[in-house]
């Protein structure tokens, strides 16, 4: 791969600019649908994500050589900005394939909870990706982009394309679907969040204890066509996540949790990815808003947001 080559923006008249700015979404899954553990020690996927409308923004300023970052705002309480950091590990692995010199300072205003089940690291991944091909001009494309990410974790290529789209394999291999219409969320978040390594594991040891091998996943067909179709009870019904055993099995209040909204009148809930964030699904906004002060009321939940998907995925702005 090239950097400032013929394919540049530079090239195509694009002045370098000082610093680029990206809004990133997280994500929540509509169908998270396990099967068994590959040699590469991940679980064969299928699912069906959805971005919604809770960002985190990423500042990506021109420095000459290193790569620095800062994370802020309500989410940013534990999360460190040193090389594990999944922002500053793109940002290296982008100037690594493309021998760039010049460095970046990373600044990310956080809104998408810390292992919260809703892809915050990936998200701060894809709008680095994102930030630093612009303020580097490189010729990268989407795609490409979506490749590099994928190598750092597999909902990275999603948060790139952000929509509504199935994801196959890991939950890398991409096809966008068919979703109409705009769905009413509420998110209710938690103050600790649940390690994805150790969710998985639990699916793992439940299966073995009931002597059970998952089988490869089927497509969560039932889902896709009410997604088609616009039709949010449906969806409400349809909603499902095989990593709720073992969300459950590792913090039992999620359980609790998902009866009050299902009692307050949510069309259907779940716990995104692998927790702890759990998702309700509202007919329109304003019974959004009825849900969302009900479960403030009960206080079941550290911070509840009111969001709205699908929406675009990592965008300059
Ligand atoms: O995708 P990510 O690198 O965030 O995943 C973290 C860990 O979660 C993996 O190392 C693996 O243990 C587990 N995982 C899995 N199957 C998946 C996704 C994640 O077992 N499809």
């Amino acid at each position: 791969m090239g950097y400032a080559d013929d394919m540049s923006l530079a090239a195509q008249g694009w002045d370098q600019p000082d610093a680029v700015r990206v809004r990133v979404p997280g994500k929540i899954n509509l169908a998270l649908l396990v099967g068994p553990r590959g040699d590469d020690g991940y679980h064969e996927l299928a699912t069906i994500f959805q971005a919604v409308s809770l960002f985190d923004e990423v500042t990506a300023t021109l420095a000459p050589a290193d790569i620095t970052c800062t994370m802020r705002g309500a989410m940013a309480t534990g999360v460190g900005a040193g090389i594990d950091n999944l922002a500053v590990r793109a940002a290296d692995l982008l100037r690594q394939e493309y021998d760039i010199d010049a460095g970046v300072e990373l600044t990310i205003d956080k809104s998408i909870p810390v292992a919260g089940g809703m892809a915050g690291g990936s998200a701060d991944a894809a709008g680095t990706l994102v930030a630093c091909a612009r303020l580097w001009q490189l010729s990268a494309d989407d795609a490409e982009l979506a490749e590099l990410g994928a190598r750092l974790g597999a909902d990275v290529p999603f948060l790139i394309s952000g929509g509504c789209a199935l994801g196959l394999g890991r939950g890398q291999r991409l096809t966008p679907t068919l979703s109409r219409g705009s769905y009413h969320w509420v998110l209710a978040m938690s103050d600790h969040g649940l390690s994805t390594p150790e969710v998985y594991a639990r699916f793992d040891h439940l299966a073995a204890q009931a002597g059970r091998t998952p089988a490869s996943p089927d497509l969560p067909r039932e889902l896709m066509m009410a997604l088609a179709a616009g039709n949010p009870r449906e969806v409400g019904q349809h909603l499902v996540n095989d990593l709720e055993p073992p969300a459950f099995s590792l913090a039992p209040s999620l359980r609790t949790l998902l009866g009050v909204g299902r009692r307050a009148g949510a069309l259907g809930g779940l716990v995104s990815g692998s927790g702890p964030t759990v998702a309700f699904l509202a007919c329109d906004e304003d019974s959004a808003t009825n849900l969302a002060l009900e479960l403030s009321s009960q206080g079941v939940a550290h911070q509840i947001r009111i969001v709205t998907g699908p929406v675009p995925g990592a965008t300059v702005i």
